[in-house]
């Protein structure tokens, strides 16, 4: 066990698949105690089930971001059986392909509401108890789609665009009450939702094996890739981090392959 993060009650949501999983687990290792949030109520207690039975400190919490009652409850679960909450990770994402001439109204509304404006509606609620408590940070998954178009993925390029520049805004706002905002940009990560995007494509072998070519490091990021980000930036080692958008895409937006 690390102990970057010995002081760290946090709570990461979307932690029972993929990135969030990764960063729970890293959280865990690094001595943060983890409320585990997913709308997958099981995959969330696993989660947790895994860190408590390695000797670590976790709850699983079934939420849904898009809900109000579900955020609060989720914020109020983690400081009941923590006595406190100081890091909070936005990471619950979905992608939907599509160009704007497919996707229905309906798609664009629920991609944006899950990806950007329920880091609005968490944001909003923790707020005043992290200013309360002197401080705290809050962590947003954005993306390499944020900072690039992909073709037909039109409402996720602009749901993580909104996601960096948001994070941005809250860094600007919280800074005179301690509260750290800053994202990170993952490349392609091999998790549930990127085999969805690859599936989705009308080749997806080609496609994953395009997408593993845009990294000059030479293979798709992994959860724990990323979570190394989210521990540095949770940690008080970034104590002078705030507003950032930290790329983590093994060189992906570096440079354009040449071969
Ligand atoms: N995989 C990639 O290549 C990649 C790249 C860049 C960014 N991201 C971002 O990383 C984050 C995690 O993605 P992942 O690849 O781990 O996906 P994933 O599908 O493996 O995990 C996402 C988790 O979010 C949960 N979730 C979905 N909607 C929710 C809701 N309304 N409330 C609560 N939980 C909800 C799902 O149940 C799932 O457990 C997302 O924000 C995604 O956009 C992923």
């Amino acid at each position: 066990m690390g102990e970057r993060l010995k002081d760290k009650i946090a709570l990461v949501t979307g932690a029972a698949s993929g990135i969030g999983k990764g960063t729970a687990l890293r959280f865990a290792e690094e001595g943060a105690a983890v409320a585990c949030a997913d709308l997958n109520s099981a995959g969330a207690e696993a989660v947790a089930a895994e860190i408590t039975g390695s000797g670590g400190r976790a709850i699983g919490i079934g939420a849904d971001v898009t809900n109000q009652a579900d955020v609060e409850r989720m914020i109020s679960a983690t400081r009941d059986a923590f006595g406190d909450l100081n890091v909070v990770v936005n990471n619950a994402g979905i992608t939907i392909v599509g160009s704007v001439e497919n996707l229905s109204e309906a798609e664009w509304d629920k991609e944006l509401d899950i990806n950007v404006k329920s880091i609005y509606r968490v944001s909003k609620t923790v707020w005043p108890i992290l200013r309360e408590r002197g401080g705290g940070v809050i962590l947003n998954t954005a993306s390499i789609a944020g900072q690039i178009g992909i073709g037909h993925d039109a409402a996720y390029c602009a749901s993580k665009a909104a996601v960096i520049m948001l994070t941005r805004c809250m860094a600007a706002d919280g800074a005179a009450d301690r509260i750290r905002v800053n994202s990170v940009c993952p490349g392609f990560i091999a998790t549930p939702m990127i085999d969805g995007f690859f599936n989705d494509q009308d080749d997806p072998e080609a496609s994953r094996a395009a997408a593993t070519k845009l990294h000059p490091l030479g293979r798709l990021g992994t959860p724990r890739d990323i979570a190394g980000g989210f521990v540095y930036l949770a940690s008080d080692d970034a104590e002078w981090v705030t507003g950032t958008a930290l790329t983590i895409d093994g060189g992906l937006m570096a440079a354009i392959p040449s071969g």
